[in-house]
């Protein structure tokens, strides 16, 4: 098959040289985007007399059939094309002849590669964005549930504070809200045309920019062609904006599988995401978060890799750049997954809120409310309360019982200024509900936490 580019060649090239060189086996992903770009690029060509109405008809009609042709499958993908801007482009020259080999006047692959992938990125950026949406609403009725849930909050995975369960899933839609930021922000700072920038230096046909920006619903133009061709900020963006996502999927991950141990027993995974042992037939395995969990690995990966695919090139357009997008179309597919799972893990798990209430009673959880006291009740500056606190602390376990659990008396051993008072503050609902404080755990606040979170979702 004689190539789009064969003018100067004498010999064609060798069949392991189109293997290698081709990316039309992952490419042909962006068809639809191809198709758009250069139906728009054909309509703005006719506007501005370079080609006349009925020639731009003619392509527009040839790509829709093309379009077709590849949906149903009777599309004939050959590696000999390279990739899908020239398989596309040498299908309208076979279906329409002479008006086909019009379409490229004013364009490159270069500016035309940076226009599908940017399409591209640009459509996923916003349906990640509706599949966090989705994850946010489930994790706000269960957090809608359980704002008198008392569970361990934890430093250095050790007992620290007893706080509430909604507070604690309040504390993930605070992350995934601001990963929808970001991936808005990206969203409006790319949403800019490459195309128009043909090879690397422009064009000298009279071109309308502005008009291909708005068929396809860019904000603007790009500046500067010789940047355009080669820019893939746009690319890493959306890996950076997936990595930081995964994390916090797998950081929820992590919980839990913690959560779902027999040590903990704070949730039960449902027999639907929960998978079993082909040896040991009593085991129910947390397969789902650990996947979640392993997943992140390899979008960190894809970072990694195109950064470093870019990070020595000269400008404008490499080859090199040809290696942009499996990571990418890994990284999206990872990622929707990934959230639609979680969603449906958490929205069917169990809470067990007699075991989460139970381990608050281990840790002595209240010892910072005994320190508070110290310092509301008998103005005892908060390093020495802090100090009697650690005192109280280690009677209790002398005595091998939570620090809530010590009597007025036993108290009092360890410092005569220690009231009656103490006991209610020692409860560990009494301890979650002290902090009322802005963003706190109290169940007041946590309430307004859900106001606020629930604002933000109907302004959208
Ligand atoms: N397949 C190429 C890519 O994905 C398209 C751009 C090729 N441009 C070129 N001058 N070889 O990057």
């Amino acid at each position: 098959m004689s190539k789009l580019w064969s003018g100067r060649f004498a010999q064609s090239g060798a069949q392991l040289l189109d293997e290698f060189n081709a990316s039309l086996p992952f490419d042909k992903k962006l068809y639809e985007e191809d198709i758009r770009g250069s139906i728009a690029h054909a309509t703005m060509l006719a506007k501005q007399g370079i080609l006349t109405q009925e020639e731009a008809e003619e392509i527009a009609k040839g790509l829709m059939q093309i379009k077709q042709e590849i949906e149903e499958g009777l599309f004939e993908f050959s590696i000999a094309h390279e990739d899908i801007h020239m398989a596309v482009e040498s299908r309208l020259i076979t279906l329409i002849g002479e008006a086909g080999k019009r379409l490229h006047t004013a364009r490159s692959r270069n500016d035309q590669v940076a226009l599908d992938f940017r399409l591209y990125v640009q459509k996923q950026t916003l349906v990640i964005v509706n599949v966090l949406e989705s994850l946010i609403d489930v994790l706000m009725q269960i957090a809608k549930e359980h704002t008198n849930t008392l569970l361990p909050g934890m430093t250095h995975l050790q007992h620290a504070q007893p706080i509430n369960f909604a507070f604690h899933l309040l504390a993930y839609v605070s992350m995934f809200k601001r990963d929808i930021e970001r991936l808005e922000s990206s969203h409006k700072r790319n949403n800019i045309l490459p195309l128009g920038c043909a090879a690397l230096a422009g064009t000298p046909h009279n071109i309308d920019r502005e008009y291909v920006a708005k068929l396809l619903g860019f904000d603007g133009v790009s500046v500067n062609c010789l940047d355009t061709v080669s820019d893939r900020d746009f690319a890493l963006e959306i890996l950076f904006n997936i990595s930081t996502i995964m994390m916090h999927v797998s950081r929820f991950a992590e919980e839990l599988i913690l959560w779902s141990s027999y040590e903990f027993k704070f949730i039960t995974l449902s027999d639907e995401y929960s998978t079993g042992s082909s040896i040991m037939p009593q085991k129910k395995n947390p397969d789902v978060p650990e996947l979640l969990r392993g997943k992140t690995g390899r979008v960190n990966g894809n970072l990694i890799s195109l950064l470093t695919v870019l990070k020595g090139l000269p400008l404008a357009y490499n080859k090199d750049m040809q290696e942009d997008k499996e990571g990418v179309f890994d990284s999206v597919e990872t990622v929707f997954i990934s959230l639609n799972i979680l969603k449906e893990a958490i929205r069917t798990m169990s809470i067990n809120h007699e075991r989460m209430r139970q381990a608050c009673e281990v840790g002595h959880l209240s010892a910072t409310d005994l320190a508070d006291y110290l310092v509301q009740k008998c103005n005892i500056p908060f390093r020495e309360a802090h100090f009697i606190t650690g005192r109280a602390v280690a009677h209790a376990e002398s005595l091998g019982i939570d620090l809530s659990k010590l009597s007025v008396e036993e108290l009092q051993k360890v410092d005569a200024r220690i009231g009656e008072d103490v006991l209610e503050v020692l409860s560990l609902v009494h301890s979650m509900n002290a902090r009322t404080s802005q963003g706190g755990t109290a169940t007041s606040s946590t309430c307004k936490q859900i106001e606020l979170l629930e604002a933000w979702i109907q302004s959208r």
